[in-house]
Parts: structure tokens; sequence; C-alpha cells
């Protein structure tokens, strides 16, 4: 007799079966049944249970918490999320960019850090990373790059020769290569290390101010930024190979809820015309000396998933989504993404996939969206604009446009460069000026680690200048390490003509 307070098991339409064990046979030792409709249910619902994975930034895990803004920064933006005292449920994912779905959280890689603010005007999805900068800035590079990072076509292994292949062939590359190579490549936990917009964007308050606008999200735990040597990474990969995700569950699980500090660089609007850096070239950051932190929230997570694959695999960002107050900016790689993720969860999720709870926004939707796949929310005549049946109307005060003025003929060419627009000044400050000895020392053996590891000595070449290039006594202390661990001959003379790193300021 069942126990009548345990559910009885259905099949997906409600109708209660006779077996969890137990398959309908011709008897106790005969053949199956295809009218076994409970069975053929639980086999086909297997067969689909796999969604495709993220392409990149497949692993990783995520919470749900809120915002609270805590400062007052009403005088550059008039979106309802940031004004004085506002408070906003958020989903959040943190994830590796290059390893797959069951790839170890431990693996030397940039973190993804995204937040998606449910806010009463519309969902605003702010996806960054913990690095303040990126290695290229040029969409159509980033394609290459990812392919360069995950695995070669021939033998399906991932491969140090592609990747340092790709990284000196683009010097670009070498501000968030010395982020990588030193400590912040393998963060503690993901409660312990900070997040970043990296991106500009814009702002527009309620007067019709413009402003440009960095994000940067500091963790309240310790010192910030807590790190893994590459040894005890290592370990910990094969170890548990879930170690964030479990650290971030664990912890949310027993009530100590990971929070981080929002602040803001702010970016007068006239400024960006003249500023001696393209303020909006991802690979760099803002002087904190010229553009200082300016607190304006804390977010917080308090609750975990209850079921990862509704909650946390089909969680969908979108650096598109911004409500009035925020917008983009003229940087080519953010208005690239904002064309590349709705795109990619179509391909993943279905078209219908704001519609999937955890993606559906608490402001209500009154788009002219009609049926697809999964569609779940019904649609109401009419169905078309303009109409005169009393649909939604559109208001042309809803959201600015034309943040900035562009004009020219149509080329494919790299920025423009301004005055300090050189790859290796900000990565040479950050070697020399924000690394400590002890963190210089970890810098050089992680990058002879990782060199010694398959690279072919036509890119071991080019790796030394490139090191050089950011720091001349780094890049000899390479070349060095390199030649003792490989016991070869030194790189051929000439290779190391240092670019002059003329500037030692570093900020992020
Ligand atoms: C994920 C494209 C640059 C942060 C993704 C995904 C795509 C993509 C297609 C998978 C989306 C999904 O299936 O859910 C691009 C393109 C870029 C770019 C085309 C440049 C042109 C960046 C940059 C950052 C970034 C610069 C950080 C500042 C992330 C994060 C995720 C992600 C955090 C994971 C989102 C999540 O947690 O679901 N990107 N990306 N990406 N990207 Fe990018």
């Amino acid at each position: 007799m069942t126990d009548p307070s345990v559910p009885r098991t259905t099949n997906d339409a409600g109708i209660p079966v006779q077996s969890d064990e137990y398959s309908l046979s011709v008897g106790s030792d005969g053949p199956i049944l295809l009218n076994d409709h409970y069975l053929l249910e639980q086999m086909a619902n297997f067969n689909r249970e796999q969604i495709p994975e993220r392409q990149p930034h497949a692993k990783g895990s995520g919470a749900f918490g809120h915002f609270e803004v805590t400062g007052d920064v009403a005088k550059y933006t008039k979106a309802k999320l940031f004004q004085p005292g506002a408070k906003t449920d958020v989903a959040m994912r943190f994830s590796t960019v290059a390893g797959e779905r069951g790839s170890p959280d431990t693996w030397r890689d940039p973190r993804g850090f995204s937040v998606k603010f449910y806010t009463e005007e519309g969902n605003f999805d702010m996806v960054g990373n913990n690095t303040p900068i990126f290695f290229v800035r040029d969409p159509m590079k980033f394609q290459h790059f990812i392919r360069s990072q995950k695995r070669r076509a021939d033998n399906g292994l991932r491969d140090h020769d592609m990747q340092w292949d790709f990284w000196t062939l683009s010097p670009e590359s070498a501000h968030q290569v010395t982020y990588l190579m030193g400590d912040r490549g393998i963060p503690k936990t993901w409660r312990e290390m900070n997040g970043y917009s990296s991106h500009t964007y814009s702002l527009i308050n309620a007067d019709g101010e413009k402003f440009w606008v960095k994000f940067h999200f500091h963790t309240d735990l310790g010192d910030g930024n807590a790190c893994f040597t590459q040894d005890d990474a290592d370990k910990m990969a094969g170890k548990d190979g879930d170690y964030h995700r479990r650290d971030l569950f664990n912890a949310i699980a027993k009530g100590d809820h990971p929070s981080w500090t929002l602040k803001w660089q702010i970016m007068p609007y006239e400024d960006a015309k003249t500023y001696r850096i393209n303020p909006f070239d991802l690979t760099k950051t803002w002087p904190h000396a010229d553009y200082p932190l300016i607190e304006v929230g804390k977010l917080m997570l308090t609750r975990n998933p209850t079921d990862f694959h509704t909650e946390i695999e089909q969680l969908a960002f979108e650096p598109n989504n911004m409500v009035p107050g925020v917008g983009l900016s003229p940087d080519k790689m953010l208005l690239a993404r904002g064309f590349s993720y709705a795109d990619a969860h179509r391909a993943r999720l279905g078209v219908n996939y704001k519609q999937i709870p955890v993606n559906q926004p608490v402001a209500p939707v009154h788009s002219y969206s009609q049926a697809g796949a999964m569609r779940v929310a019904k649609a109401t005549d009419p169905v078309y604009a303009p109409n005169s049946y009393g649909g939604p109307a559109a208001q042309a005060d809803a959201h600015e446009a034309g943040l900035w003025q562009a004009d020219g003929e149509m080329v494919r060419t790299a920025y423009s460069l301004r005055a300090d627009d050189d790859d290796c000044s900000q990565p040479g400050a950050l070697v020399r000026d924000v690394m400590d000895d002890a963190a210089r020392a970890r810098l050089v053996d992680n990058v002879v680690g990782h060199l010694c590891d398959g690279v072919s000595e036509k890119v071991l070449m080019r790796a030394f200048a490139y090191w050089r290039n950011i720091d001349p006594e780094t890049g000899q202390r390479i070349e060095k390490g390199v030649r003792d661990k490989l016991g070869g001959a030194s790189a051929a003379p000439g290779m190391a003509s240092a670019e002059t790193v003329h500037e030692t300021e570093a900020a992020e």
C-alpha cells in the first residue's frame, strides 16, 4: 500500500502510472510492448534532455538576489533602477570562457560576471567579466580569438601553440593576457572576485544630459580578488572540478550572502572627443586619477536556484537589454555584442526564449511578436501596427537613440589612434606598478609554464618579444625561464625590440 502523503507518479499528461521500475511485458519473461507509453515518454525525454551549451562561457553557475542603490547618481541617469533607494531583483551567472560545460572551474581563464536586473522599465543586462579589459578591440576578431582558445580541429585538444600564436599576432591582447597570466587568471572563488562592464556605456539624465560610464563591481569579501596559485588550481581541478559552483551554492545555502559594491567611473560626454586614450577601446582602462570611482549601490545574492536547467542553463543575457537612461556606446565590440547574444539564444533556446520564466521581465510585455516554436504567452488582436483597434502604441520619447554622431565613408580599418593609444603602456604599468615582486614572480612562472607546454619555436620567439614590449625585464625573465626549462638556445638576437613604454599609470 502506498503512503498517501507521497504524491503519485504521473506521466507528463498528469495520468497516474503503475510502476517506476517495470516496463510492460508479455508475461514476466516476455518481450516489452510498444503500448507502454510511459516507458516511451521516459526514453524520449531522456534523449532530448541536453540542450546545446553556450558557445563560449559554457561552464558556470548562478544565483538570485537584489541590487539596492546606496549612492545618489540621479544626476547622471534617469534609469529608475539607479534612482536613490531603488531596489531591484537580479539574476547572476559566473562562468569560465573556453571550457566546456563539464570542465574544471579552476582552469586559467577570464571569468564571466553577468547580471540581469529585472527593472520596472524592462530587463537590464550587464554582461561583464572579472577583468576591466578584453583581448581584442574589433568584433571581427572575437570568433577567431575564441576558436584559438578552444580545441584544435585535428585531435580535439586545447593547444598552447594556437593560443600564443593568436595572442602574439594580436598585440592589442597584451593587457588582458597580462591579467590572465597573473593572479587574476584563477580566482579563488566567484564570491571574492570583482566584476567589470569592461566596455564604456552611455547614460542620459532626466534633463537630457549625456555621460559615458564604466561599471565596477567590487567584492565586499576580504581585500578583493583572492586568487589560487597555478599549483593550487591544478590540484583543485583534479579534486573538485565544480569547486566554484559548489562554493557559491554552499555559501548562499548557509546564509553567507556574497555582495559587491557597484561603483561608476563617469566621463563627461564632451571629454570623449579629445581624451588622450580612445575611451571606447575595450583594451584600455580609464585611469582613476582622471575619472574617480563613485559609489552607486550594493548587489547581493541571497537565493540559490532550485532547478539548474530552467534557472541557470536557460538564463539568457544580452548586452542589448538596455533600459531608458542607459545605452550602448561607439565601442565596436559592444555594438557587435548587441547583435550576437540574442542570435545565440534563438539558436540555443529557441525564438521564444524570453518567455522562459527566468528571462521574463517583471515589466509588462506589449510587443507585436506573435507565435513561433514553444510560444506560451497568448497574443491578442490586433497583431499589427499601426491599427485602429486599441493595440499598444510606441512612444518616441521612450528611449533615446543617437547618443553620438558619426559620419564618413564606409571603411574596414582600425580605430584612429590617439596620443596614448599604444598596446603596451597599460599592461607594462600593471606589471611594474600594480604587481609586487611576488606577484611578478608568479606571472613569470605562469607564463614560463604555459610556454613550455607545446609552443613552437617560431611562436616562442614572438612570445618573448611580446613580453619584452610589455616590460623588458619581465620579457627577459620569461625568455630565460623558458630556455632554462627547455634546455635550448636563447631567442635569436634582434627579436627584442621593445616598444617605448612611456607611461606608468595603471587603473582598473
Ligand atoms: C557569452 C559573444 C565579447 C562576456 C557569450 C555568448 C556569445 C558571446 C555568443 C554565448 C551566449 C549564450 O549562449 O548564452 C560575444 C561576442 C563578443 C563578446 C560576439 C565580441 C564581439 C564579450 C566581452 C565580454 C563578454 C567583451 C565581457 C566584457 C560574456 C559573458 C558570457 C558571454 C559573461 C556568459 C553569459 C552568461 O553567463 O550566460 N558571448 N562575446 N563577451 N560573454 Fe561574450
